[in-house]
């Protein structure tokens, strides 16, 4: 999605607003440009692609001025050219924008009849017009700007400056998060806490609605209706040396060898590892009570929510209901009072997943989300939330913060089985002790990325790539596909393995790599016999599995990787990690971009 900076400061804007949009690369961008003030004027630099390409045409061509909004662009209305990059502006007033304006082409029109020249085929560039139209009518920038909100549709997040206004900044929020920073003597917007961790790690976030005057002495929260209102200062834990590849090529290699550390810090803030009892953070609701739980996410994080749906069913014999919230939003399900409706989400800012969340607020259930963004807007908006400790994850495939969230949601299943009396004290130690010991076995498997490395080069001359699982493994599958195809572009497709007979094993021939999640569980048989079905038709098998299962197909399957033998409560999270090595160096040697895939964002914050 779109990243937004801007800065009312006390020196050169443009080297402070680049390095915020240097921050904000990760979500994905085609374009990207800054606007400062200089004198009575306003100028702007913008560059289509990389960001190396603005920053090298500011090398060219620098630009003066201390105060600057900068904008990493993920194009919606108008094709990604310079053109269209914002900044946008009139000469009067700058715009950057992170959303979509839905009634952009009436306001385009009726700014059209009233003399205003368009010059690019954004909806942003409405906002430009409309703030300036009635600036020069009479009204000053801010109450302009004010006028111009009340006509607004869609979501947005906006941040403004005015020609000659050199200490004012104004911020808008609809739908798209947007944060307020404070300097010493000069102030800042940014999309998150990561885009301002270079300048300061105290934030305000605007609310749904807000808007913000921001000038060099702080800043005036107000509602849409016009009243003032205070929002919190937040420290955030993220500094801006968190950022970075370490000895890593990209981001994702980083994020995939940090993971039994972040799975361990998981664990350490939610197991108690002398007496191993699981203690979650307080609920305002009783967990013995729930009945059903209702799990929405979108992506990644929806199939974390499968396995979740599997362990909570299977040992605390509670049903659950799933489904990606681009569906359940819309779909008016029926909720029971007094149900949980978790919400599964990395950034913590999904459009889909948020506005499913706002729906099973309205509908009477605790709602907890589960994030790695404890300031995000679902965190927020949310009665409780569980925490992975993943740290900033900047690749754009999820990792770290996959595995992290299968630790917290194995944690909350252990909470409620005891709570529900669904599992004995001793069942509960073994697990929790099994949990435990992940950290370790993760790094075990990270031990085999050479050689997946090497089974890479065979699977990268695949067109089709099948994955499949049973059980808990079939999520596991799902998200083996699914970072495949989003990092390499090589189309995958996770199956049920039992239903490989339905319908798939037409596919199947020796272009076809199958990748098989097996772990040693009391479905290993039967993926076994499908294993077969599909050497049997010529399919090569790439086998995931512990020593006994690898033994067990050795003369089926082409490679196998041995992953150690563990309690099957927690073989996902582990087998998560060479689905994932294995995306990543078919990606590598695709010559793909890895951190940043094609038309992919980090945080979708649009629908
Ligand atoms: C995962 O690799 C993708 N980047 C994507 O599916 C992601 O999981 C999805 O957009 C959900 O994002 P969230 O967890 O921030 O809500």
């Amino acid at each position: 999605m779109c990243g937004i900076i801007g800065v009312v400061g006390l020196q050169d804007a443009a080297p402070r607003l680049v390095d915020g949009l240097k921050r904000l690369e990760y979500r994905g961008y085609d374009s990207a440009g800054i606007a400062t003030l200089i004198g009575d004027g306003i100028d702007r630099r913008r560059a289509e692609g990389k960001l190396v390409n603005l920053a090298n045409r500011l090398k060219e061509d620098p630009l003066p001025g201390t105060v600057g909004i900068g904008h990493t662009r993920w194009a919606t209305h108008g094709v990604p050219t310079e053109r269209n990059a914002h900044p946008h502006t009139d000469g009067r007033v700058a715009v950057v924008h992170n959303g979509i304006i839905e009634n952009y082409a009436t306001l385009r029109a009726e700014l059209q009849a009233a003399g205003c020249e368009f010059r690019s085929d954004t909806d942003t560039e409405t906002v430009v017009h409309l703030i300036s139209h009635y600036w020069q009518n009479g009204v000053d920038p801010v109450a302009a700007t004010h006028k111009a909100l009340k006509r607004l549709e869609g979501a947005f997040a906006l941040a403004i400056i005015f020609t000659g206004e050199h200490n004012l900044m104004i911020a808008a929020r609809k739908g798209s998060p947007l944060a307020v920073g404070y300097g010493d003597g000069e102030m800042y917007i940014g999309s998150d806490a990561l885009a301002l961790s270079h300048l300061t790690n105290r934030l305000s976030y605007l609310e749904e609605g807000d808007w913000a005057v921001v000038r060099r002495d702080g800043v005036e929260f107000r509602t849409l209706g016009g009243d003032v209102v205070e929002r919190a200062v937040h420290v955030s834990a993220l500094s801006g040396a968190m950022i970075g590849k370490g000895e890593h090529r990209h981001y994702m290699a980083k994020e995939i060898f940090e993971q039994p550390q972040v799975i361990g810090d998981s664990l350490n803030a939610l197991v108690n590892p002398s007496t191993r009892a699981v203690s979650l953070p307080d609920l305002p609701f009783d967990l013995a009570t729930v009945r059903r739980v209702t799990i929405v996410a979108c992506g990644t994080s929806y199939y974390a929510g499968l396995v979740a749906k599997y362990w909570l069913e299977s040992v605390a014999r509670v049903p659950v209901d799933i489904d990606v919230a681009s569906e359940f939003r819309y779909r008016e399900p029926v909720l029971e009072d007094g149900g949980l409706a978790l919400f599964i989400s990395q950034s913590g800012e999904t459009a889909d997943t948020l506005a499913a969340l706002r729906y099973c607020k309205e509908h009477g259930q605790h709602v907890v989300s589960l994030v790695n963004v404890p300031e995000s807007t679902m965190a927020r908006e949310s009665h409780a939330i569980l925490q992975t400790l993943a740290g900033p994850e900047i690749g754009v495939a999820s990792t770290k913060a996959f595995t992290t969230q299968l630790t917290v949601l194995a944690c909350l299943t252990l909470a409620v089985a005891r709570a529900r009396g669904a599992i004995s004290a001793a069942r509960e130690a073994e697990l929790s002790q099994a949990l435990i010991e992940v950290p370790a076995r993760a790094g075990e498997v990270l031990n085999h990325d050479e050689r997946i490395r090497a089974i890479a080069e065979d699977v990268m001359l695949a067109r089709d790539v099948l994955y499949l699982g049973r059980g808990a493994s079939y999520p596991i599958a799902l998200e083996g596909a699914l970072k495949l195809k989003e990092i390499s572009y090589i189309h995958a497709e996770g199956y049920a393995a039992g239903e490989m007979k339905h319908g798939p094993i037409a596919l199947i021939d020796d272009s076809v790599p199958v990748v098989v999640i097996a772990p040693g569980d009391s479905l290993l048989d039967k993926t076994i016999s499908n294993v077969q079905e599909t050497v049997a038709r010529g399919g090569r098998v790439i086998a995931f599995s512990d020593a006994d299962g690898v033994e067990r197909m050795k003369d089926s399957a082409v490679y196998s990787i041995t992953l150690p033998a563990v309690d099957p409560f927690v073989a996902p999270i582990l087998y998560a990690i060479p689905v994932q090595l294995l995306a990543y160096h078919v990606a590598v040697l695709k010559g793909t971009d890895v951190d940043q895939p094609r038309n992919l964002a980090k945080s979708v914050t649009v629908e």
